[in-house]
């Protein structure tokens, strides 16, 4: 089985804790008065409902008290990294005054704090030019985000508006958090599977697509699947880019997420993507610990890239996290929080034992990086894209 975050252990889907039995009733009470649901409805509500969801009852899922752990909190270093490649494409674009950094699925604001203190840790001036803008999926995740950089120090850098003229956008694991439809290909024809419940428990109900546009997106990459194949797509993508592109009139999208192009990604061979997350460890059951559970699907690149276009945004690099990192000088900032009198023993390891999960290709490693830009200059070869390590550690 691969995965999408990273789980500390991996294996059978045993003493899972059980569902929310609110959640449970609020899914089951949409079921009973307009019939099945999508997959991606089912997701959407088991995530993010307003009071019961998994992302509305705790603050502290992707971190090591939650129930996976992403490279921000994995450790700081990842932002500074971070603080890095946004220095450099500032610059590029002419050092501006104000430069709106906005971040999707901000989370707890472990990233947005690290690469403040990133760039003043490299003395860059983009420090003074910054304003930071977390987007959450609800208000009260934004104010916790905010909140936490006021009391961090970060308050004159939290921007005031929801766009600016020229930034860069941020989104780290995110995409594979958007709620994704499921679809089967049997004998030639694309069902979707939707959700029932019978037998007091959810199901799989295979019926004729809710929505044109899942056969649209497949026939549009160029996708088929092989007969008994089952897929995941998110059809969220292009209202995101929609958002995405209010947020500044010019400058970049840096995403870093796990997933494939489509044709790697619909390789039959790989089939569905589907993760469930729950206290470190990962399984492929969504109808368990419902409430109690992350769940995720790989990012399709294809997807992501053909929805950013129209709106005139147009590929800069792609990578692997791993090249990534170490095009950015991973390796100096680690020898120079060694040399740090203040960097204690205990200090040093959790730097390299983090930078170890953050680098393997087999973990975050393979995490794909992305970068889009919009209105800006021609030609660029930011250091993030620019290192390629032997055997290559990048899923292109
Ligand atoms: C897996 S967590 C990643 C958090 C953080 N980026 C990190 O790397 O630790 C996904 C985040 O995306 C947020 N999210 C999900 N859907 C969203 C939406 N439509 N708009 C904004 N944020 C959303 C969730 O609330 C959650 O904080």
């Amino acid at each position: 089985m691969e995965f999408s975050r990273v789980a500390t252990q991996a294996g059978a889907a045993t003493d899972l804790p059980d569902s929310d039995a609110a959640l449970v009733a609020a899914i089951r009470t949409e079921i009973e008065r307009s019939g099945p649901i999508t997959f991606a409805r089912f997701m959407e509500l088991a995530l993010y409902h307003p009071a019961l969801g998994y992302y509305a009852t705790r603050p502290d899922r992707g971190t090591r008290s939650g129930d996976f752990l992403t490279a921000p909190e994995t450790h700081p270093i990842f932002g500074r990294a971070i603080a890095r490649q946004l220095d450099e494409l500032w610059r590029a674009v002419g050092s501006p005054s104000e430069f709106g950094v906005f971040e999707y699925g901000a989370g707890s604001g472990r990233l947005a704090i690290d690469l403040l203190r990133g760039l003043a840790a490299e003395r860059s001036s983009l420090a003074s030019a910054a304003m930071y803008g977390p987007v959450e999926i609800s208000p009260e995740r934004e104010g916790l985000v905010r909140q936490r950089l006021e009391d961090e120090g970060f308050g004159d850098r939290l921007a005031l508006e929801t766009a600016a003229t020229v930034g860069c956008v941020l989104a780290n694991e995110f995409l594979d958090a958007l709620p994704v439809h499921r679809v089967v290909q049997n004998n030639g024809m694309l069902s979707e599977l939707l959700v029932d419940w019978q037998d007091g428990r959810f199901v799989e109900a295979a019926a004729s697509p809710t929505n044109p546009a899942l056969e649209e997106r497949l026939t549009n990459e160029e996708v088929r699947l092989a007969n008994g194949q089952r897929a995941e797509i998110c059809l969220g993508l292009d209202d995101w880019a929609s958002d995405l592109s209010s947020r500044t009139e010019h400058g970049f999208a840096l995403l870093i997420d796990y997933g494939y192009e489509a044709r790697a990604l619909y390789d039959a061979a790989r089939g569905s993507t589907l993760r469930a997350y729950t206290g470190h460890r990962a399984h492929a059951d969504p109808f368990e610990a419902i409430g109690r559970q992350d769940l995720t699907a790989h990012v399709d690149f294809t997807a992501v890239e053909r929805a950013l276009g129209p709106f005139g945004w147009r590929r800069i690099g792609a990578t692997s996290q791993a090249e990534f990192l170490v095009g950015l000088g991973v390796e100096d900032i680690l020898r120079s929080i060694q040399a740090d009198p203040g960097t204690t023993a205990a200090d040093y390891v959790a730097l390299r034992s983090g930078l170890v999960r953050m680098l393997d290709p087999r973990a975050m490693g393979g995490f794909r990086v992305l970068l889009f830009g919009r209105g800006v200059p021609d030609g660029l070869s930011p250091k993030g894209f620019a290192f390629r390590l032997a055997g290559g550690a990048s899923p292109r």
